[in-house]
């Protein structure tokens, strides 16, 4: 195999549950209210998964719309990436579940943690490896179930949170077309502000853990809107810069779908117009690593992306991690 020398998304896809959880709805769970919800998250409602269903479940399913848009079957793809920490299990890895359901017969699979952060980790890696020549058709996906691991009783975690899965396809693409650049990081001297305290090697589950919800999301909000207003601004300036780009040159931003007055602190600092800020989490709140491969495929769906668009992602989430890319759509 020859060394591509550029790699791009040639196909995406997504999936989310039938089932929708309101604000309305949330307002009889917990001492909240829609008018709350919404004016501090933008979050009017989210997708929320059945009791028998399971990550690998949607990433399947947005995983064969990403291969179909790219007119490829399950046996052209040589890599599986899944960003994801609601995997189906803790072992063995949920892409090996992926890989089987899919028919990849063979072929490698692994799963990706950076939060939500991590599918645009997974288009980074999926670069290097087309771009190396390793693997030519990268299957990249990011899904989550959050309400799976959300504390339903904690009112300050719970309206925020949505399940669902996103997936692209990576391959070689023509000069100048692809990736442009990528800019990730972490800072793991804040790893507590946004964790899942029990239930890894350094605090196994214990009754008492799951009693006071030390298996469930804990984040210190405040802490982590500080933290995600000034590095999507930041992120963003740097991927720019390591293309030799401006937020001028930019056709379409999309941003990890947590919060609207985050993005909208982006957009006052990048000087874009709103519009140019493609925000779904109205209908889907928090999906994680889900957020922006969902949020690509419906701009894509809606004519707001367009064949040769420069569009960035952009990225933040537990880790603390961050991530963001530029590309110049292929399709
Ligand atoms: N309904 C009503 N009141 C609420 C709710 C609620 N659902 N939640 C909190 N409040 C109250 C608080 O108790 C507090 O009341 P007090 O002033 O009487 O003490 C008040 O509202 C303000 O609470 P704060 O937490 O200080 O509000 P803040 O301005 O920080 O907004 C929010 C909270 C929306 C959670 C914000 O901090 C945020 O968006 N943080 C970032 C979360 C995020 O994006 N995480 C992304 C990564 S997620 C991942 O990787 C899985």
């Amino acid at each position: 195999m020859t060394c591509a020398k550029r790699a791009g998304i040639i196909g995406v896809g997504s999936a989310v549950p039938d089932g929708v959880l309101t604000n309305f709805d949330l307002e009889k769970m917990v001492d909240t209210s829609d008018e709350w919800i919404r004016s501090m998250t933008g979050i009017v409602e989210r997708r929320i998964a059945g009791e028998d269903e399971a990550t690998s479940d949607f990433a399947v399913k947005a995983a064969k719309a990403a291969l179909d848009r790219a007119g490829l079957r399950a046996e052209d793809v040589d890599l599986i990436i899944l960003a994801t920490f609601t995997g189906d299990t803790p072992l063995p890895a949920t892409a090996c579940l992926v890989q089987n359901a899919l028919g990849c017969e063979g072929t490698p699979a692994f799963d990706l943690s950076a939060g939500c952060s991590g599918f645009v980790y997974g288009l980074a890696a999926a670069d290097a490896f087309v771009r190396s020549g390793t693997y030519e058709r990268v299957l990249v996906i990011g899904a989550d179930l959050l309400s799976k691991v959300t504390n339903w009783t904690d009112r300050s975690t719970c309206v925020l949170f949505g399940d669902g899965a996103g997936a692209a396809v990576v391959a070689p693409v023509d000069d100048g077309a692809g990736f442009l650049a990528f800019e990730l990081g972490s800072d793991g001297s804040a790893a507590q502000s946004l964790s899942i305290p029990a239930g890894g090697s350094r605090s196994p589950l214990t009754s008492e853990d799951i009693e006071a919800h030390r298996d469930r999301i804990c984040m210190e909000g405040r802490e982590v809107f500080k933290f995600a207003v000034k590095i999507q601004g930041e992120a963003t300036e740097r991927v720019l810069a390591k293309c030799g780009m401006t937020t001028a040159d930019v056709d379409m931003v999309v941003p990890h779908q947590a919060n609207t007055r985050i993005i909208e602190s982006a957009v006052s600092r990048l000087g874009l117009p709103p519009e140019r800020f493609f925000v779904n989490l109205q209908k889907y709140g928090n999906t994680s690593a889900g957020s922006i491969p969902i949020a690509l495929d419906e701009a894509v769906a809606e004519g707001r992306i367009k064949k040769g668009d420069t569009v960035v992602t952009v990225g933040f989430g537990a880790g603390l991690t961050w991530a963001a890319s530029v590309m110049r759509w292929v399709f």
